[in-house]
């Protein structure tokens, strides 16, 4: 048995929770609309076509925010073929992920499908093959109340009320060489503001995003960010970071490294940010995005990219995720809640059937991926305020990673309810760990309100159609509260939430 201690205190607050860090993304792409979640005919299709089952299930992930319509697709999209009258849209190939795209979804039914959801739009404008014109039309489409040709036209397309979208994405993973129309960072940071300046002189309300890296491997991170901000700091309020986990050395302990990198991304992102706010001696702080992220190395090759014949809606990057693959997931959100002061809004990429939490069969069932569960309770508990823990854990040493301590935990108090929620990761595959909390100021008079794990045995279980709850939630009987201090025991490769609660709230 391995100990560890975790020890927080009421007045040592990191950060208010952005809820928009519990966001998802729907992208122009394989199953992940078509299929996923539009499907007209399906047995749980609403009048708009919209899968009640998927839409059921994005309400139960918890998904605040979620990020349209792309991705790779947004550098190629013309948001004009996505309005009015269905049967005039035109059909055109995308050269994002070489389909065809019929248009028969777009801009209004995401926002119509957004409400039933119940989550707030992020939007991204194409600075791939279009520029600041184009972005500041289509704002003035969405947002602008009527009295000017594109507010008029949306009013005509049967949205008499502007959609009022107030983030805003500029463009796509601009540094990326596979981009439709790829940029330098000098390019893209000129375009960036100038596109910036127009969008918020059509709507000073919003707030806007600028691409940083693809990748932490991106060959021109770092500079590529620096340049970018150099340019647009005073016009942007965030910049994104972009991260796929990779499996590499197919061994747990090597993976659990991967959070480790997250953390240190999103600190250096944070570092190179304030440098370029230093050199101008500007007191604003740019705020991290980090618009895409997920566990994405199984159908990571070409073919499962792109399917010959230019087809419609073809079964691209369905990853299936495994149990080793959820505590992941759930080690990443720790990494983000610890890093609340910086990280604002976070999308995991992307929602259904393409690298999602939410697998569907077209024309049958919908299930909860091993990822669905750790980020439906980080979503369902992480309200209120986030904690500066002190932590004291053995740990060891990987490729990945230096050292990597077993336990990887953050803590959130929310005030409102009076809950305290310990969210934790033990990372040692073969020892539980035993973990006394001390939650110092918060109430000594203590009850358990909830007390859940992920694990399973076979780190490489998956959920099926057939066999959808073989990794799914379940409870930790192992807690003990004496006073301010909360005992765990914590299974070996397990993701783990504890929410505990005064007798007498603070
Ligand atoms: O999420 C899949 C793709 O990954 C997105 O389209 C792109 O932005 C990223 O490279």
């Amino acid at each position: 048995m391995l100990k560890a201690r975790l020890v927080v205190d009421r007045d040592f607050v990191l950060s208010d929770i952005d809820r928009r860090v519990f966001g998802a993304f729907v992208e122009h792409m394989g199953r992940c609309v078509y299929g996923g979640i539009y499907e007209p005919g399906h047995p749980t299709a609403d009048e708009q076509g919209f899968r009640g089952d998927v839409l059921e299930l994005t309400r139960e992930l918890g998904a605040t925010i979620i990020r349209y319509p792309g991705g790779n697709f947004l550098s190629g999209y013309n948001w004009e073929d996505g309005v009015g009258p269905r049967e005039e849209r035109p059909v055109r190939r995308d050269l994002a992920w070489f389909s065809t795209e019929t248009n028969q979804f777009g801009t209004n039914e995401f926002m119509d499908w957004s409400k039933k959801a119940g989550i707030e739009p992020m939007f991204g404008v194409n600075l791939g093959t279009k520029g600041p014109d184009e972005a500041r039309r289509f704002l003035e489409y969405c947002n602008h109340s009527g009295g000017s040709e594109l507010s008029d036209l949306r009013r005509e397309h049967g949205y008499e009320k502007p959609h009022d979208i107030k983030f805003w994405c500029l463009g796509n993973e601009m540094d990326g060489p596979w981009q439709i129309c790829h940029k330098t960072a000098e390019e893209y940071g000129r375009v960036a503001l100038e596109t910036a300046k127009v969008m918020r002189w059509v709507d000073p309300t919003i707030q806007l995003a600028a691409c940083g890296s693809s990748h932490r491997n991106m060959p021109t991170y770092g500079s590529w960010e620096y340049e970018v901000l150099d340019h647009c700091y005073d016009e942007v309020d965030f910049i994104s970071l972009h991260t796929y986990f990779n499996n590499n050395a197919d061994s747990a302990s090597e993976y659990f490294g991967v959070i480790e990198l997250l953390d240190a991304f999103i600190k250096e992102v944070a570092a190179i940010c304030d440098a370029v706010g230093a050199k101008r001696r500007s007191y604003k702080k740019i705020m991290l995005s980090l618009d895409e992220w997920n566990v994405w190395y199984k159908t990571h090759k070409i073919e499962h990219m792109r399917k010959p014949g230019w087809p419609e809606a073809p079964p691209l990057i369905e990853e299936v995720y495994n149990a080793e693959d959820a505590l992941i997931v759930g080690g990443a959100l720790i990494a983000i809640l610890n890093n609340a002061d910086r990280v604002k809004t976070a999308c995991l990429a992307q929602l259904v059937n393409v690298i999602g939490p939410i697998m569907t069969e077209t024309g049958g069932a919908a299930w909860r991926q091993t990822i669905f569960h750790p980020f439906a309770l980080a979503s369902k508990y992480g309200h209120g305020r986030v904690l500066r823990t002190v932590s004291d854990s053995p740990s060891y040493s990987a490729k990945t990673f230096p050292e990597i301590p077993y336990l990887y935990a953050t803590v959130i108090d929310n005030p409102a309810d009076g809950t305290t929620t310990v969210i934790a990761l033990n990372r040692s595959l073969s020892d539980n760990l035993e973990v006394d909390i001390e939650l110092r100021g918060l109430g000594a008079e203590r009850s358990l309100v909830a007390a859940t794990e992920i694990h399973h045995a076979n780190l490489k279980a998956v959920n099926t159609k057939d066999a959808p709850n073989t990794v799914a939630p379940k409870t930790n009987a192992d807690v003990a509260i004496e006073g301010e201090t909360v005992r765990v025991k914590l299974k070996p490769a397990s993701f783990n939430v504890i929410v505990t609660k005064a007798a007498q709230p603070n």
